[in-house]
């Protein structure tokens, strides 16, 4: 599919004009997995932003702004301090970026745990403001009765099992989950739990291999692994990871690209000419006619 838009410069560079097409929708990527198989994997990556959401959009299925642009947008130090502001304003940006893939937002922390009442004021301001198709929150079987709720009133809901990063108080940490027989049933009865209340999908976060593959095989809605496996019924990763942003990723990350390199490079080169009086050039100056 190809990513190139037709931009009305006229108004903004970030308006493109692309093709009318009609977007995935949630019940499509529900129906992905049938009878536990699922043909095609569900291609999933973050957006925070509209014109990121525009690259990314034609090659995947959903596009998650998650809270995880607490740390890399905001730099903050954990998903914990996001506020519901910043998953609108940047939920909002994503949508108008996009046309193709099905659009889901984050619930922060704070804004959904304390009863499903909660969480649907939170999710429905989402859906309105941001014209998002769905939200996330993490959370196993404490949070089937909110995904259910969710459910019935017409804002289809993600699960997020595993490791969840929003409880890093409580893991103490963002270490592989599942390593005990204890922690690995608990995980599959939490996946259960969501798929059983309605949860159109469900990510498998930070788990051993096995305990991925079992999560997979018990729910009958479509899981997508990161730092899970490759037989989960589909893939996310944090799209600044899989672009070599950062120095420092966790193991599950393969780097498709070295983004950080380019940007440095560039800003070098920039700064030597500017300093060398070479830009600008004779190219990206204005003279009188
Ligand atoms: O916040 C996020 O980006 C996420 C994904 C890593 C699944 O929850």
């Amino acid at each position: 599919m190809s990513t190139t838009f037709q931009l009305d410069t006229a108004t903004s560079r970030a308006n493109p004009t692309p093709a009318p097409m009609k977007r995935l929708t949630i019940p499509a990527i529900r129906q992905r997995k049938v009878d536990g198989v699922t043909a095609e994997p569900v291609v999933m990556l973050t957006a925070y932003t509209a014109r990121q959401a525009q690259l990314l959009d034609a090659h995947c299925d959903l596009l998650l702004v998650g809270d995880s642009l607490g740390q890399v947008i905001y730099g903050l130090p954990s998903s914990v301090p996001v506020t519901l502001d910043m998953m609108a304003a940047h939920g909002a940006a994503v949508v108008r970026g996009s046309y193709h893939a099905a659009v889901v937002v984050d619930m922060p922390f704070g804004a959904y745990e304390a009863s499903p009442q909660q969480a649907f004021e939170s999710a429905s301001r989402l859906l309105k403001e941001t014209g998002c198709a769905a939200v996330k929150l993490e959370g196993g079987a404490a949070m089937a009765e909110t995904v259910a709720f969710l459910t019935a009133r017409g804002i289809p809901a993600m699960g997020h099992v595993g490791l969840t990063p929003q409880a890093v108080n409580v893991l103490g940490g963002y270490n592989a989950r599942g390593r005990s027989e204890a922690e690995a049933q608990k995980i599959v009865a939490d996946a259960q739990a969501l798929d059983a209340a309605g949860a159109f999908a469900i990510v498998v976060e930070g788990v051993v291999e096995p305990i991925a593959i079992a999560v997979t095989q018990a729910v009958k809605c479509p899981t997508i692994g990161i730092g899970a496996s490759a037989q989960c019924d589909g893939q996310v990763l944090v799209t600044e990871d899989m672009l070599g942003m950062f120095e420092r990723v966790p193991r599950f990350v393969k780097r498709y690209e070295a983004i950080a390199e380019t940007i440095s490079g560039a800003a070098e080169r920039y700064a030597a000419e500017v300093r060398a009086r070479t830009f600008p050039g004779v190219e990206q100056t204005y003279q009188p006619r």
